[in-house]
């Protein structure tokens, strides 16, 4: 495989129905068809005999899976715990966490909808105070820096207060979906005292990692978004300083208090998972060798961005719009945000319109991008990957107009 095979020809090594236009890879992901056999072949082999493969033979396959993803971000996979999801990753952090009442949580409003609403049922449930930091995207990094210390600064003023004690950061976010300069903010927060989590839904196979360099608290990162893995294939990364504040979500048999955090002893067994089918998270082996048959991480990454940014502007173009980036253009990596030009003057509501484009996109126009509000204007958020080139983000600049054409005549 060479790099000039990136682009829609690579379309047939995936799934994709002929004529669809797939422009939103950051949503669900998906994975090539090389990898159909090698599922089905751990599926089949849960069911030649149940107990044998539930009670021994999966588990070296997933501590292999998982050493795979450690060598790969840097980290000793005893500080991993594979999950089904992302929103997994937030809960079993964020619910198992031994917050006291009044404790305050800084977030972001730009946060994933699941991991915010998890926010606010600790807030209902427990009294955690949430304290939000507003991002209003386009930014520098500087200033997302400036307006989480100016936050942390006003709450630690306050003497009769509790303090912040985690922070929930997004290394990508979703909408906008925006790299966010989440090593130093990691760094800020952890020099006030206050505990990174990092949403790294986004980031593996999409951003070079170094788990030890970035030294979060808490990480959680999608597989099958942009590591090519099936769906339902998530990590979990805990260093042991911290892993005794974590269970999963669905305690079971191996569940142990501890009242230290570093007591890292119960960590690994408690995160082998209930009945389940692992067999997404044993197929990382073969999205990692493919990933590698294509050139490796940084090829795969070097053009996924470089298609981002020319797309985002033939896009732009074609809307006579503007792409969302700053000025030391660190804001799009392999995502990229352009306005779309819906009138303020609209009757819609906003639900409409985000449900206009969806539909029309979808069922019109045989292609999807996620359109979304941001700073009082509407925003898509397209996603390089290899089996694209610039002709797709044509197609989708082509219907988005049309349909914003649509919405402003209404
Ligand atoms: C930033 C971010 N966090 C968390 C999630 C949740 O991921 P999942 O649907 O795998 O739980 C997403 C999903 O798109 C996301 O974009």
């Amino acid at each position: 495989m060479t790099i000039s095979k990136f682009g829609k020809y690579l379309r047939s090594e995936f799934s994709f129905q002929p004529g669809y236009t797939p422009l939103n890879h950051g949503s669900y992901g998906t994975y090539p068809n090389v990898i159909k056999p090698i599922l089905r072949g751990y599926q089949d082999k849960a069911e030649e005999h149940p107990d044998r493969w539930n009670r021994f033979e999966q588990h070296p396959l997933l501590e292999n899976n998982l050493k795979m993803i450690g060598q790969l971000i840097n980290c000793d996979h005893k500080d991993l715990a594979f999950l089904p999801n992302a929103s997994q990753g937030a809960n079993n952090v964020l619910r198992s966490f031994p917050f006291k009442s009044g404790d305050k949580v800084l977030y972001y409003q730009t946060g994933y909808i699941n991991v915010n609403k998890t926010l606010e049922f600790l807030r209902d449930q427990y009294n955690v105070q949430l304290v939000k930091v507003d991002l209003h995207f386009p930014l520098e990094d500087n200033e997302i820096l400036k307006l989480t210390k100016d936050t942390i600064e006003e709450h630690h003023s306050k003497s009769n207060e509790p303090k912040i004690v985690m922070a929930v950061i997004d290394a990508l976010s979703s909408l906008p979906g925006v790299r966010l300069p989440f090593e130093r903010l990691t760094k800020l927060v952890q020099d006030n005292d206050i505990l990174a989590l990092i949403d790294g839904a986004h980031a593996l196979g999409h951003i070079a990692l170094d788990m030890k360099a970035l030294d979060a608290d808490f990480f959680f990162s999608n597989c099958h978004k942009w590591l090519y893995t099936p769906r339902g294939c998530s990590i979990l990364y805990v260093p042991k300083r911290n892993q005794g504040y974590v269970h999963p979500t669905t305690i079971t048999l191996n569940y142990e208090h501890h009242t230290e955090g570093s007591d890292y002893s119960s960590f690994s067994t408690e995160h082998i998972p209930p009945t389940l089918d692992t067999s997404p998270y044993l197929c990382v082996e073969a999205a990692l060798k493919y990933r590698e048959s294509l050139g490796g991480e940084q090829v795969i990454n070097d053009y996924c961005h470089d298609l981002a940014v020319k797309g985002g502007a033939l896009v732009a173009d074609i809307l006579g719009t503007r792409v969302m980036e700053n000025s030391t253009k660190t804001l799009t990596a392999n995502m990229v945000n352009v306005e779309v030009p819906v009138k303020s003057t609209t009757t819609k509501s906003d639900a409409d319109i985000v449900n206009t484009f969806l539909q029309k996109l979808i069922y019109e126009h045989n292609t999807m991008a996620s359109v979304y509000k941001n700073n009082d204007a509407w925003w898509v958020r397209l996603c390089g990957q290899i089996y694209l080139d610039l002709d797709d983000f044509k197609v989708a600049g082509n219907a988005l107009l049309a349909i914003a054409n649509e919405i402003n005549k209404e």
